[in-house]
């Protein structure tokens, strides 16, 4: 069943000018935007910089206005409730923060950090706090002794996974995962990807899973979306997306991942070029004005693509 569904998102922001600031226009940061997520289902959602991933998560989040479009959570509308503190909603519903650095008051200690949710939402003595940080620590592989220290004394990789310590203290059933991993190196990546994985098995965790790494995607999540414009330009299972890429934008993406196969590397190059310059000639075929997605179209049951 879906848990989170959101319906023709749009999130436009105003665009001040003159000595006035009167608003001369909008940037649209989301702009007309259809999916759902599953319980316990990792979700991809995949596009260039600026293309309004992180704009959706934070609208899931009540972290910014909405202009227009629906969220419901377990079929009920909470679109005008999303932006309420300590709702059952905003317990269920957790985000890893894609600048983990700024996200983590460096002022307090991890105990505190940790327990700021849970502080929030439940009745703990001091005693029974303190065995949930501990008990959230060694979920995340971190020794409970570390509960005493600030952020700044610990590594990238570390500090991730406070964050993710933090965003599951509630036992949410939903976390929007912003960048979890690429601010850390690769090795540290897979421990932080795979701590992510287990959490989830072991919880039930639905996540929203933003990110333009196409190689981290791919062990994460079973569905994709993929966002250009600030619209979806291709949504499908790993499969359909990796194997059959339809958009002229999804095609380019998959093709500009390397290789590993050093055998293949003459190959691929080869490809990509093709990819290229089909790009050249026919992108207009694919955006309307030269710039607009068009509405997603579904090509098979799984699988949808915005062409005209
Ligand atoms: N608060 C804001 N006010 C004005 N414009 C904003 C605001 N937040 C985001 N934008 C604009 O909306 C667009 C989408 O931004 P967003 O942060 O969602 O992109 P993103 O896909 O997460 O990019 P990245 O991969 O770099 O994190 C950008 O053009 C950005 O400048
Ligand atoms: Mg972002």
């Amino acid at each position: 069943m879906a848990i989170l569904e959101v319906k023709d998102l749009k999130v436009h922001f105003p665009i001040a000018g003159g000595i006035l600031g009167r608003t001369v226009g909008y940037v649209k940061a989301v702009d007309g935007v259809t999916f759902s997520i599953n319980e316990g289902e990792t979700i991809g959602l995949v596009g260039e910089s600026g293309s309004g991933k992180s704009t959706i998560g934070k609208s899931i989040l009540g972290l910014t206005h909405i202009t227009s479009g629906q969220i419901l959570y377990n079929g009920q509308d909470i679109t005008r409730q999303v932006r309420k503190n300590r709702s059952p909603y905003r317990k269920s519903v957790q985000m890893i923060f894609q600048d983990v650095y700024s996200s983590l008051n460096p002022r307090k200690r991890v105990l505190d950090i940790i327990a700021e949710p849970l502080r929030n939402f439940e009745k703990f003595t001091k005693a029974e706090e303190r065995k949930r940080v501990d008990e959230l620590l060694s979920i995340v592989g971190l020794s409970p002794d570390n509960a005493s220290k600030y952020p700044f004394e610990f590594s990238g990789g570390q500090r991730q996974r406070i964050g993710v310590a933090r965003a599951i203290a509630l036992k949410p059933k939903l976390i929007v995962c912003d960048e979890p991993v690429s601010a850390l190196d690769l090795s540290v990546q897979a421990q932080v990807l795979n701590h992510l994985k287990d959490i989830q098995k072991e919880l039930g965790i639905a996540y929203l899973f933003i990110s333009h790494d196409l190689g981290v995607v791919r062990h994460m999540c079973e569905n994709l979306v993929i966002m250009h414009n600030a619209r979806f330009v291709e949504a499908g299972t790993r499969e359909d997306i990796y194997n059959n890429a339809t958009h002229i934008y999804t095609q380019r993406l998959i093709a500009a991942i390397p290789d590993i196969d050093p055998r293949k590397r003459i190959a691929h190059a080869e490809y990509r070029k093709g990819i290229n310059e089909n790009y050249e000639a026919n992108r207009d075929k694919f955006y309307r004005d030269g710039y607009q997605v068009y509405d997603l179209k579904p090509i098979s049951p799984t699988h949808s693509v915005a062409i005209p």
